[in-house]
């Protein structure tokens, strides 16, 4: 079997799984997708699963703020602090991964009935869990080792300007636009990354991870534009940009942190 071919077969099986799970508790969703989704398809696929990501044009040479919407820049100086610190940063990001993957399973857990929603969400949570295992792969390779997850702050106060007064369908539009502002946000940051360090390897390395982030970035929007009229998600999306700029005008840089 051709790999892409067997990449949509299982997709496509692991897109009706959930589908015939419906109504089933999250607690053992996440047991079958972590017991059996993930290390059958890390196990078949391996840690490349750039076949799986959706393919979005994206012009990187124009992957700066003004395109992503971010109002805030993040300060230069934080690359170099990062740089520092490199066990502390790595780990952080690793953690960034796994809440990533986390986040479409969760949001392909409470809306199984949206096709695109699944569809798409579907094989980004294996691409964010080889995203994770790249990063492990990378600290290894250091001789570094991940610490315990630490509190994210950033995304701490992102959740705190999610609506929570609407129904589970309004719900939808800011969960997909707060994971849309995290994409972007860690989109700017490789970008800085994969820029300014002064080591090559992860300077390529980073560049990776700039190019998916800023595909999902996109992917949210355009999910969240397929069940909400496009006028209304613009309106949030340019609130959300706002109170993004004001949390990160708020929270100090750390070269320890990703966001
Ligand atoms: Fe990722
Ligand atoms: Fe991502």
């Amino acid at each position: 079997m051709q790999q892409s071919a067997s990449h949509s077969w299982a997709i496509e099986k692991y897109v009706l799984l959930v589908r015939k799970l419906q109504g089933t508790s999250p607690k053992t969703l996440h047991i079958i997708h972590f017991g059996y989704w993930l290390p059958y398809s890390t196990l078949t696929f391996g840690i490349s699963t750039r076949n799986l990501q959706p393919k979005i044009p994206f012009d990187m040479a124009s992957t700066t703020s003004s395109v992503l919407g971010l109002q805030l820049p993040t300060d230069p100086r934080w690359v170099h602090l990062a740089e520092k610190r490199l066990e502390d940063i790595l780990t952080d990001h690793a953690y960034c991964e796994q809440k990533a993957a986390s986040t479409c399973i969760s949001l392909i857990q409470q809306y199984p009935e949206k096709q695109k929603l699944v569809d798409d969400l579907a094989p980004i949570v294996t691409e964010e869990w080889g995203h994770f295992r790249l990063v492990l792969q990378e600290m290894r390779k250091r001789g570094l080792e991940p610490g315990r997850q630490r509190k994210d702050e950033y995304v701490v106060a992102l959740m705190k300007c999610e609506r929570k007064e609407g129904d589970h369908e309004g719900r939808l539009l800011e969960r997909l636009l707060i994971a849309a502002l995290i994409e972007a946000r860690s989109c700017e940051r490789f970008k800085l990354l994969s820029e300014n360090l002064e080591e090559e390897d992860l300077r390529k390395f980073y560049r990776h991870f700039m190019e998916s982030e800023a595909g999902h970035y996109r992917l949210f929007i355009d999910i969240a534009k397929t069940y909400f009229d496009d006028n209304q998600v613009q309106e949030r999306w340019q609130e959300f940009l706002e109170e993004e700029a004001q949390i990160m005008k708020n929270i100090s840089i750390r070269g320890d942190r990703m966001h």
